[in-house]
């Protein structure tokens, strides 16, 4: 006990504690948080799906029909049909090559720590973008095979070490939409590195589904598809929902569907959310403007920082990061920004690399134009202060 109370104290005393906030409201533009109302940038909701009726209608017809609860992990009794006809949709939608299939996960953490582990194991290498996110990097240990990282898009060094390396099976792996950064991953440069080195191309699209290509994700914003590829999509950000899939070939499915243990090994998630995701699928294929919107609050938020003075990242996604640097001035930030009534979470270390803490500023389609410049207006004030 004494231990863990001296490591905790050592957290805090470097401006790394976290803590939560209690939100008493759907998720939006606008949450009460603490009895009060706050604007927010912190949500992966990109479309503004998590409280639309529309979906909340449907999960609760899906609960009227099918209960709350899936009883049982998929391959024993808790497959439901809700699961089955989402898996045909999100396969159709996402077309990561000729002949696929999709799978339904609880999570994305739990799909990439399914994939990694079932392509390798001893003897394989796994080559992983620096700035992967957590899961990825997590997966790439469970399998047990070599982990090798290259420096942020450096497809050189990529390159060299793909060259370099003598594992029998080998697998990249990157973010498509790398998650505290907001930047696109090159991925055709990444698809013909795998071609010539017979790789598997695993692809994290957990912040691009619903928003990249139309929708249908960075595959399709690149017009990609191969056999090699192993697609990775979430349903709880753009989405609106919870969980996750995995569109591939479909052998490489049926081998997840048998032998990946994150999936045999845990309870099947309520069908009711399935329901709720079949109707945000239906919004993400025929609601286009809100992808719009969303661009048009991108642009609208990049015009307006070039007279700030944290470093604003290469990003033309929603994710919207301003690099302080320091723990203890973008706790600061955050928490003047909070005075205020603006919701803009500190992102510290080990989420990204030591010395680059940040605001990461998330837009939605629920966001008005007034909100982007509230918030520019109130940073402007803050760097005006010091
Ligand atoms: C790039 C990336 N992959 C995977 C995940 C995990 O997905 P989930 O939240 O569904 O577990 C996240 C975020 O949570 C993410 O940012």
């Amino acid at each position: 006990m004494d231990e863990l109370t001296v490591a905790l104290a050592a957290r805090d005393a470097a401006g790394l504690a976290r803590r939560r906030r209690a939100v008493d409201s759907p998720q939006g533009a606008h949450v009460t948080v603490e009895g009060r109302e706050v604007l927010h940038f912190g949500s992966n909701d990109y479309l503004g799906l998590a409280s639309d009726p529309r979906l909340i209608a449907a999960a609760q017809r899906g609960a009227a029909r099918f209960g709350v609860g899936a009883g049982a992990s998929h391959l024993i009794s808790g497959h439901f049909s809700a699961h089955d006809t989402l898996e045909r949709e999100l396969s159709d939608w996402v077309a990561p090559c000729a002949d696929a299939r999709a799978l339904l996960f609880s999570t994305g953490y739990l799909a990439n720590l399914a994939i990694v582990p079932v392509l390798c194991g001893r003897g394989d290498a796994v080559f992983g973008d620096r700035l992967n996110h957590a899961c990825l990097n997590d997966a790439a240990r469970l399998s047990r095979a070599q982990f090798i990282r290259y420096r942020h898009g450096d497809l050189d060094e990529l390159s060299r070490r793909l060259t370099q390396s003598r594992a029998k099976r080998k697998l990249i792996c990157t973010d498509a939409v790398f998650s505290m950064d907001g930047d696109i991953a090159p991925l055709p440069q990444l698809l013909e590195l795998a071609e010539m080195h017979d790789a598997w191309l695993l692809v994290d699209d957990a912040h691009g589904f619903g928003v990249t290509g139309g929708g249908r994700g960075t595959l399709a914003h690149f017009g990609l598809a191969a056999e090699r590829i192993v697609y990775m999509g979430t349903l709880g950000k753009a989405a609106g929902v919870s969980g996750a899939f995995v569109a591939a070939h479909r052998a490489v499915v049926e081998t997840l569907l048998q032998t990946a243990r994150p999936y045999v090994f845990t309870t099947a998630s309520p069908p009711l959310l399935a329901c709720a995701l079949q109707a945000s699928l239906a919004i993400i294929r025929d609601e286009p403007q809100r992808r719009e919107r969303l661009s048009t609050l991108i642009a609208c938020f990049r015009a307006g920082t070039a007279t700030l003075p944290w470093r604003v990242l290469p990003s033309e996604t929603a994710i919207q990061p301003l690099v302080v640097g320091d723990n203890a001035e973008v706790l600061a930030l955050s928490a003047a920004l909070w005075q205020r009534g603006l919701w803009v979470p500190a992102i510290r270390p080990p989420t990204v690399p030591q010395g680059t803490a940040r605001l990461r500023i998330a837009l939605s389609a629920a966001h008005a134009e007034t909100d982007v410049t509230r918030l520019l207006a109130v940073l402007a004030a803050l760097a005006e202060r010091g």
